[in-house]
């Protein structure tokens, strides 16, 4: 009995002890590196799934509600307060480091004792009828103060008179058809667009350049409200007396108007106001659709085409003026905005990275609102402020970034991505020095379909590698992947199989550090589906009714998009600041370049004629683009040989891979436009919020046919041809092992 116990008990022991040193053995085992060379990369990897699942829902819930109850205009007093506020939480969440940055900066506002209207007058100049002064403010905010009227920032002042001339979206297109197919003269008009589809500093460029004395803009519902869905607060459309707010500039990258190129400090010099960099020369005001029945419906001249009508109750005629009966009766437009020198203020957080603290990576978005931002930028500072959160709660566990991260609050971003470009301005030399990429965190969520990607080509295969670490937010994918949710909704099935990226265009804070510094740039989104849903951005935006309760009741109930963006976000800044080779890749660069190429001059076959008498050949573009096919094959080949223990070796190769971007950076800057200097992107000539690759040939290109002097013109299109093949061949060969 005795020596039986004592035999089992003997058993037991040894099976204890045997699967104690199995246990471990198969611990050690997997936790083994594979080669010395890759264990910092699988320690990073077991941190950003820690990093990733300290993100919570609930969280960006708080910090979105918090702060979103009041107004933060760039400029005011409570958007100071509030750059306080995040200040403070981010040194007590646990970065090293949290600074203030003020610079004075022109910004511009309405006069609050002159408020902007603009009215139908009779002969004698009664006014008939104004448009509405403010927007009906939403229940619950009915005591906040400092709610900004809807305006046009940096509108020019004036009370010009006229007859008003209907232009569809004011796009290049719609005024080249308007005076070439419909021949009407806009001079001394007052134009009239919808908003949609462009930047709306490109529409009030266009009607500049064509002459009008003042441009109007509306919201249609066409555009602003999607079918079968309430206005706010019953749903997420756009009410009839909401409009859009917004800057009317056409900075092209300057920053301060009155300070391109440098940050403006108390000490910088200024230009006066007429030589301001951007600053429309005529009255601009926005209306909403309701508002907007009143101007349109007595319009006379013709009927437009189809796609020239929205969905509003009226014939859409393009005038010029008033039918019969009411051709006495002008528009006058009453707007006393004023511009005005102000103090912003951005809020800088540093976390210093390990083993290469002189290395940054940068997740920086805006922290100032038209009114409540709602969705803009709020959703993106809430998830800006959950990334920091998450990253101090590592911290305290000893965990540090191989590289440095810097978080950046912007301010003024809705006033020309003033606050971004006067940091990059002021930081210009270290930054090109060493900057390794920068994530942009606007606004996280514009629809509710699935993700939305747009990044240079070397951040492609990372943005893949982190959406696959990523749970899909979606009921009923419970188990998928936000790669696998994003593939099957958005399959970008004419480039591979794959879910869909895009170029970046510009229009948010990114624009300043990878299209003027060449720093590997990238945004991420939830979105709406493209194929369905016709209307622009989202229908509330830039309103009143960007409110919390917007998110919470339609876009995002259980904040888990919101997650979800915030975990990509988060991911990228991650594995760029801790992964020991950087996760850049120049191959897919290649791959773009090729297409591009392949795009650009399909542009120019459309001329063959001209080609050939002109001498014109895209032959040296697709020779650069070969090599540099050539010289990334052989990059990459060569990393999987390289010696991962040898510290300088890797520091090498790293940097090779932080200039690629850089590479495409041509000081002298695209033809008129000095600070957009990335040869392969720049925001459309037409459009800013869209990217065009190979601008300086586009642009080059544009119209070309109707070119006064083709001779010239084309001259110019070989220029711009030799420009990018430099620039192509001249990145590939940075490509290269030294000589
Ligand atoms: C605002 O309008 C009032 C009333 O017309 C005028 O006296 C004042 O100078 C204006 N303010 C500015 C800053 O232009
Ligand atoms: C329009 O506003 C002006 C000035 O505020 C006022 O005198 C006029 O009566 C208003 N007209 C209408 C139709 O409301
Ligand atoms: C607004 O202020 C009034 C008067 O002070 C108060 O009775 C009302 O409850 C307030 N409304 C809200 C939504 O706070
Ligand atoms: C439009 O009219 C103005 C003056 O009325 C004239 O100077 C201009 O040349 C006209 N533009 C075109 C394109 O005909
Ligand atoms: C559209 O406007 C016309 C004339 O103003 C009116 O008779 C008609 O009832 C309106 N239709 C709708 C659907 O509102
Ligand atoms: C994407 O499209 C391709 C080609 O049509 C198809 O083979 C593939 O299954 C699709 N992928 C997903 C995830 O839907
Ligand atoms: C591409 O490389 C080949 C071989 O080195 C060279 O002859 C050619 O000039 C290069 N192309 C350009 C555009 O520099
Ligand atoms: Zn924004």
């Amino acid at each position: 009995m005795k020596t039986e116990s004592r035999l089992v008990q003997w058993i037991c022991w040894l099976i204890v002890i045997t699967s104690f040193f199995l246990t471990g053995f198969i611990i050690g085992w997997f936790a083994r590196p594979t080669s010395t060379d890759t264990s910092h990369d699988a320690g990073s990897r077991r941190h950003l799934r820690e990093f990733l699942d300290e993100m919570r829902a609930e969280n960006i819930r708080d910090h979105l509600r918090k702060f979103t109850r009041l107004p933060h205009l760039a400029g005011t007093e409570q958007n100071l307060q509030l750059a306080e506020q995040i200040k403070g939480e981010w040194l007590a969440y646990g970065l090293d480091s949290v600074e203030m940055v003020p610079y004075d900066v022109l910004l511009s506002y309405p006069n609050i004792s002159q408020p902007n209207y603009i009215s139908i007058v009779d002969e004698l100049g009664n006014e008939m009828f104004n448009t509405s002064l403010s927007e009906p403010v939403p229940e619950g905010y009915e005591n906040v103060s400092d709610i900004v009227p809807p305006y046009s920032a940096f509108s020019a002042q004036g009370q010009p008179v006229g007859d008003l001339v209907y232009v569809n979206y004011g796009r290049t297109e719609d005024f080249f058809q308007l005076e070439r197919e419909m021949g009407i003269n806009v001079t001394g008009k007052i134009v009239i667009v919808r908003y949609g589809n462009i930047f709306r500093g490109n529409k009030v460029k266009n009607a500049m350049l064509h002459g009008a004395s003042g441009i109007i803009m509306f919201s249609d519902p066409a555009d602003y409200c999607a079918p079968g869905v309430q206005p706010y607060p019953d749903g997420w459309n756009l009410p009839g007396g909401g409009a859009q707010r917004g800057n009317v500039l056409n900075l092209n990258g300057a920053g301060d108007p009155l300070t391109p190129g440098y940050p403006a400090k108390e000490y910088t010099y200024r230009y006066n106001l007429e030589e301001g960099v951007g600053l429309p020369k005529i009255p601009v005001h926005p209306i909403g659709y309701h508002d907007a029945i009143q101007l349109l419906k007595n319009m006379g001249g013709d009927i437009p085409p189809n796609n020239w009508k929205g969905a509003l109750n009226v014939s859409y005629r393009i005038g010029p003026g008033f039918t019969d009966g009411f051709s006495t009766q002008k528009v006058r437009m009453n707007i006393h905005t004023n511009n005005q020198v102000t103090r912003i203020y951005n809020v800088i957080g540093r976390l210093r990275g390990a083993v290469e603290p002189d290395r940054y990576v940068i997740l920086g978005g805006h922290r100032d609102a038209w009114v409540f931002g709602g969705i803009d930028p709020v959703t993106g500072a809430a998830v800006v402020h959950e990334s920091v959160r998450s990253a101090g709660k590592l911290l305290r566990k000893g965990w540090r970034p191989r590289r440095s991260i810097v978080f950046a609050s912007w301010d003024a971003e809705e006033f020309g991505l003033l606050g971004s470009t006067e940091w990059a301005e002021e930081n210009a030399k270290v930054l090109q020095e060493r900057a390794v990429a920068y994530i942009n965190a606007d606004s996280a969520i514009e629809g509710m379909y699935t993700l939305r990607i747009d990044c240079t080509p070397s951040l492609h295969t990372l943005v893949y590698d982190i959406t696959k670490q990523v749970s899909s937010p979606e009921e009923g994918e419970e188990g998928l992947s936000l790669y696998e949710s994003w593939h099957k909704r958005d399959n970008w099935t004419d480039d591979r199989d794959a879910p869909r990226i895009s170029k970046l265009g510009s229009g948010s804070d990114f624009e300043a550090y990878f299209i003027r510094l060449g720093i590997a740039a990238g945004r991420a989104r939830y979105t709406k589906n493209r194929k369905t849903e016709r209307y622009s951005s989202y229908p509330v935006y830039h309103s009143v009714y960007e409110t919390f309760e917007l998110v919470e009741r339609f876009y995002d109930p259980s904040f888990r998009k919101l997650r979800a963006v915030a975990q990509v976000r988060g991911g990228l800044i991650f594995l760029l600041a801790d992964s020991q080779l950087l996760p850049l890749d120049a191959s897919q660069y290649a791959g773009s370049l090729t297409k591009y190429a392949h795009t650009i001059a399909q542009l120019g076959q459309k001329h063959p004629d001209a080609l050939v008498k002109y001498g014109v050949s895209f032959d040296s573009l697709f020779s650069a683009v070969e090599n540099f096919t050539v010289a990334a094959r052989d990059f990459h080949e060569r990393l999987t040989t390289l010696d991962r223990t040898d510290p300088i070796q890797i520091r090498m190769v790293n940097d090779q891979l932080m200039y690629l971007e850089r590479a495409f950076v041509d000081p002298l800057g695209l033809p008129g436009r000095p600070f957009y200097r990335h040869v392969i992107f720049a925001p459309s000539s037409h459009n800013k919020y869209a990217g065009e690759s190979f601008p300086g040939i586009y642009d080059a290109l544009f119209d070309i046919e109707h070119t006064a002097n083709p001779k010239e013109a084309w001259d110019e299109v070989r220029r711009q041809i030799s420009i990018a093949a430099f620039t192509v061949q001249a990145a590939a060969m940075t490509l290269t092992p030294p000589a």
